[in-house]
């Protein structure tokens, strides 16, 4: 799963530990997808009607880990990466309308064996770049032989159109490292205000859609 230069970062801890931390994130990964894809197909059954476009689940790379220890000035170990690091397992949900993204944070926050550790709502507040998401930190318990191991699975969630905007800027800001030129970064901010406006424009078409065809079928 780990090549052995990217190992030895890990100092003193064998790659069975590395291969063990990995595998508990690599089981809440699939647990949580697999939530997720049921409770839209619940949706679906009841509403005919799905919430998700798509999702996707994704396992930090090791270099990545190593990178993120290294910007907030920690050591590489497996026990700040468990300590510090939120998304080494995440998983990523794509709704065609913004009340979708509530209407699933709730479904996710009434889960039995789900612990809702965080959530951030970029939506209502978005972040200085205009990065506009909902996050939700979650424990999922992973029932191993001998104990249960609570881990941790960040989820985010936003409509195509954020979606859209947040790929974007991320590959800007690595062509840039992070320092992309004033005009780029208003274009984009400003961008994220047209996603929004984009947003709600779409909710409100649908719900139009919904109504006509309501009032189609009284008739
Ligand atoms: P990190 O940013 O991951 O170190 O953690 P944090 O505690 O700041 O959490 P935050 O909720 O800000 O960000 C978590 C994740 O959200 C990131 O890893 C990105 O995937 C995404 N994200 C946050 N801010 C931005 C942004 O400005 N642009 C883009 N494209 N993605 C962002
Ligand atoms: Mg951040």
């Amino acid at each position: 799963m780990v090549t052995y230069m990217e190992q030895s970062f890990f100092k003193g801890e064998g790659i069975d530990s590395w291969n063990a931390t990995m595998f508990l994130y690599n089981s809440a990964l699939k647990e949580v997808k697999t939530k997720v894809e049921i409770l839209n197909d619940e949706f679906q059954q009841v509403h005919q009607y799905n919430p998700i476009e798509y999702v996707k689940a994704r396992l930090k790379s090791p270099e990545s880990i190593v990178k993120k220890l290294k910007r907030h000035g920690m050591e590489t170990s497996i026990d700040n990466m468990v300590n510090h690091i939120k998304d080494i397992a995440g998983i990523r949900i794509v709704c065609s309308f913004t009340d979708d993204i509530y209407r699933l944070a709730e479904m996710i926050g009434k889960q039995r064996d789900l612990t809702v550790v965080s959530v951030k709502d970029y939506i209502k507040n978005p972040k200085e770049s205009g990065y506009k998401s909902y996050h939700m930190l979650v424990t999922v318990p992973i029932y191993m032989s001998d104990r249960i191991v609570d881990t941790k699975v960040e989820i985010q969630i936003r409509t195509i159109a954020m979606d859209f905007w947040a790929s974007l800027e991320h590959k800007i800001y690595y062509k840039f490292e992070g320092n992309a030129p004033e005009y780029i970064s208003k274009d984009l901010r400003e961008c994220s205000e047209i996603v929004s406006m984009l947003d709600a424009k779409m909710l409100q078409l649908n719900e139009a859609i919904l109504e006509a065809k309501a009032a189609q079928s009284e008739r």
